[in-house]
């Protein structure tokens, strides 16, 4: 079914249960690859507070969360390429296995931003665990990237987290901008 946001259309695009279902997939796959280790997971809000709180609930090995707060669409439908770096964390990372977790790759400029800004503090690894990926839109290679849950087409996508204008974010499906 249609929805309307502000005034834009949209239309469904990935159904609640298929976002379950992958999220089980992935917290499975996180576990088996980090068991050696406590891993600190590292959440980028706004966009990914659902898949971040829905992700670490699959996390059944010991493990530590903070956030940061990044934004580069100020509630656009496309990434102005200018990285506003809202909230920082004070953890100590260093030497520690970092899991980086966020709801979107889209340019790729945020989390090359955010890669480079962590290397500094000298962690052992950083991995990137992204729901969704737009193939098309990258302008970098990240090899960060290990978890993926969906790979889209570049259109503009609401819903789970994702807003448009600050609003949507409520939606239990992904929608698809149509109008
Ligand atoms: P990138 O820096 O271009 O890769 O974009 C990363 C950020 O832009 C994501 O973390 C999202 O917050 C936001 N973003 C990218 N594509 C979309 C979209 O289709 N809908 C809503 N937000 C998006
Ligand atoms: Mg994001």
């Amino acid at each position: 079914m249609k929805t309307k946001i502000a005034d834009l259309e949209f239309e469904p695009l990935i159904k609640a249960e298929a976002i379950d279902e992958r999220i089980k997939t992935i917290g499975k796959q996180i576990c088996s690859d980090y068991k050696h280790c406590v891993p600190v997971f590292i959440g980028v809000l706004n966009g990914s507070f659902l898949f971040i709180a829905d992700l670490i609930k699959q996390i059944d090995i010991p493990c530590e969360i903070t956030f940061t707060k990044l934004a580069s669409y100020y509630g656009g439908t496309k990434s102005t390429l200018k990285i506003r770096d809202d909230i920082d964390f004070a953890m100590d990372i260093k030497g520690r296995e970092v899991l980086i977790i966020e709801d979107i790759v889209d340019t790729g400029n945020t989390a090359h931003y955010l890669i480079e800004k962590l290397q500094v503090k000298e962690p052992a690894s950083i991995k990137l665990c992204s729901l969704l990926l737009k193939p098309a839109s990258l302008l970098k290679k990240i090899d960060e990237l290990k978890y993926v849950g969906f790979e889209i087409e570049s259109g503009f996508v609401v819903g789970y987290g994702l807003d448009y204008k600050e609003m949507g974010r409520n939606l239990k499906d992904i929608y698809k901008r149509v109008k």
